[in-house]
């Protein structure tokens, strides 16, 4: 495939999609085609699985059932928007991906992290190119997303030591891969977005 595929991960209020759509921006001055995305959801089908997910009480679904519903919604996302973009040359900007499903659903639980594994290589098949995790003081994050009112809080209203589990097993994930890379997001917006771009034109042979 002739594209090249980003994912943006991080706990809720870190700041994945402020820096998406600066990075898309970016890119885009290079002239650069870029397709900005995001999971769950992203094309019509998947944004209406989306809204089972992150939508209603917590206890809503049973793990797996959570975790399939990811799945179903990420497949349907590839098959009409991502693969069809990379496969044309475009750059794919993706907010969450897979591996927001590993941190939240498969957490400490082996079976579900082997459920996710076996699902990533069976359904997905694809791998990003450059993952970019913005980590931030979960105190910090958490007071950003309270500050927007939506109606998608269901993964938000786990409260900050659920945020801070999420961010250790992230700083875990990105030692164990080497497509990870940490940005600092602790610093204001336009701060991290140079740390963004430094790993994404680094990545890409862009310079300024
Ligand atoms: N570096 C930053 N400093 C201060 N506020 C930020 C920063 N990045 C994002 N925000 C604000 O915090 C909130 C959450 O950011 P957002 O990009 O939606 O996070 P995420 O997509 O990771 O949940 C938004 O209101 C956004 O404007
Ligand atoms: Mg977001």
């Amino acid at each position: 495939m002739s594209g090249y595929f980003i994912t943006l991960e991080g706990i809720d209020g870190s700041g994945k999609t402020t820096q998406a759509i600066l990075l898309e921006k970016k890119l885009v001055t290079f002239g650069k085609k870029v397709l900005l995305t995001r999971e769950p959801g992203g094309v019509k089908g998947a944004e209406e699985i989306r809204n089972l997910l992150v939508q209603g009480k917590r206890d809503r679904w049973s793990p797996t059932t959570e975790t399939l519903l990811f799945f179903a919604s990420r497949k349907h996302h590839l098959e009409k928007c991502i693969l069809p973009a990379l496969s044309s040359n475009t750059t794919v900007i993706c907010d969450r991906f897979s591996d927001s499903t590993m941190v939240y659903q498969g957490g400490t639980n082996l079976e579900l992290i082997n459920l996710i594994k076996n699902l990533n290589e069976l359904v997905v098949g694809l791998e990003p190119d450059l993952t970019l995790l913005i980590d931030v003081d979960p105190q910090k994050s958490l007071s950003r997303g309270l500050k927007r009112s939506t109606k998608e809080d269901r993964f938000e209203m786990f409260g900050l030591e659920f945020q801070e589990k999420a961010r250790l097993r992230y700083q875990s994930l990105a030692k164990e891969l080497d497509r990870f890379h940490m940005i600092d997001g602790n610093g204001g917006i336009e701060a991290t977005h140079e740390l963004v771009w430094k790993e994404v034109s680094d990545h890409l042979n862009l310079s300024d």
